[in-house]
């Protein structure tokens, strides 16, 4: 996607760690106008799919999961990383945060994913994939089935993707960050 990776190059700010900043359009200020031109390029790519709901992970999957969901005229549901107070009702699963350093439980209610979702998931970034395999254990438990997995960016040299992939899903990500080394975006 031009107009994504021209923006990368343009805004986009490596951090140790093989960390991209993108406060400028994404993770702060939004760009709505590229957010739209973001969903409407999943809309594509997902076309062939059979799909019946969104979903994400809070915080920054929201924004690009709504576009989305918008355009396909279909419910979109985030997954919470900070348990109810009651939790009836509830699938939790464990995520390992690679930047953090811990682990944390996101959750979702029965009511919004249950047997029968064909599930499409919208999120940000990929980088190992931890978040996804959450998604991934969430969905199993439901009972639902994922149809796909879209990311705006996705950091190859950190090889979430490799997993998802090779685990049989459909993955597609608008722009493939190669490295990051010597503080130098290389975009696929
Ligand atoms: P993983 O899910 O792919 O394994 O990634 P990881 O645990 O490393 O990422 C933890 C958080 O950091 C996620 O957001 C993820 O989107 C974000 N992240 C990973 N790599 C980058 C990067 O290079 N740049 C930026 N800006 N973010 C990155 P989160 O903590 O769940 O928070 P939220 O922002 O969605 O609320
Ligand atoms: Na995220
Ligand atoms: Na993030």
């Amino acid at each position: 996607m031009k107009a994504l990776k021209e923006r990368i190059l343009r805004d986009g700010k490596c951090f140790e760690g093989g960390i991209l900043k993108v406060d400028n359009f994404i993770n702060h200020q939004m760009d709505p106008i590229l957010m739209k031109s973001i969903a409407v390029e999943f809309v594509r790519r997902f076309a062939s799919t059979n799909i019946n709901k969104v979903m994400t992970i809070e915080a920054s999957g929201i924004a690009p999961a709504i576009m989305v969901g918008y355009l396909l005229e279909l419910p979109v549901v985030f997954a919470k990383k900070k348990k109810p107070v009651t939790m009836e009702n509830m699938l939790t699963t464990s995520v390992y945060s690679f930047t953090k350093d811990r682990s944390y439980d996101v959750c979702v209610s029965k009511d919004f994913l249950s047997k029968g979702d064909r599930v499409l998931f919208i999120d940000d970034f990929l980088a190992n994939g931890n978040a996804a395999k959450g998604i991934i254990d969430l969905v199993e438990k439901a009972g639902a089935e994922l149809s796909g997995m879209g990311f705006i960016i996705e950091k190859a040299f950190q090889h979430g993707g490799d997993y998802l992939r090779n685990a049989g899903i459909r993955v597609e990500s608008l722009a493939i960050i190669e490295s990051l080394d010597n503080c130098e975006i290389k975009i696929r």
